[in-house]
């Protein structure tokens, strides 16, 4: 396989994210120069009409995303304390603001799951995998 050396990890606390996570360490287990990024995108699309009660929803957002890329934070420190890491969380639609941050990171490579949180069992890609697959300018390896 090429060697990558700017991966991004698409990360939604999902079993198969965490695979993804996985995937990622063992590539920069066997290449040190290898860089990962983490992101996970928050997405209040809802129809709130009330701006405070918008704005708590989006708090509370928020503070999930932090907690969950503090669980990745923790497993990154763990397993490659000698590489160079960054975690993101990203606000909109979960699809775009992953390949935009791919675009503007000069990804070379995207691994995320094939499902993650929510969906329906007998679709094989999630949107959001679909929607990276579809728009990436850059290789997506989708992990199942
Ligand atoms: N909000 C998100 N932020 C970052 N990555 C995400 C997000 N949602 C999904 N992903 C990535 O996309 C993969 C597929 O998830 P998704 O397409 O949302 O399927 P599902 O419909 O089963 O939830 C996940 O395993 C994860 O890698
Ligand atoms: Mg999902």
């Amino acid at each position: 396989m090429r060697k990558y050396t700017n991966v991004l990890v698409a990360y939604d606390g999902s079993d198969l994210s965490m695979k993804a996570l996985n995937e990622a360490i063992t590539m920069a287990k066997e290449n040190p120069a290898l860089q990962i990024d983490v992101v996970t995108a928050l997405n209040p699309t809802a129809q709130i009409s009330s701006a405070v009660v918008y704005a708590s929803i989006l708090n509370e957002l928020r503070k999930e995303a932090v907690d969950l890329l503090k669980v990745v934070s923790d497993v990154l420190y763990e397993q490659l304390p000698n590489h160079v890491v960054r975690t993101m969380v990203l606000e909109g639609n979960p699809g775009n603001e992953i390949v935009k941050y791919a675009n503007d990171h000069e990804r070379d490579l995207i691994i995320m799951g094939s499902r993650g949180l929510n969906g329906l069992r007998e679709w094989f890609l999630g949107s959001v995998s679909h929607a990276v697959l579809q728009r990436s300018h850059c290789p997506v390896l989708i992990i199942k």
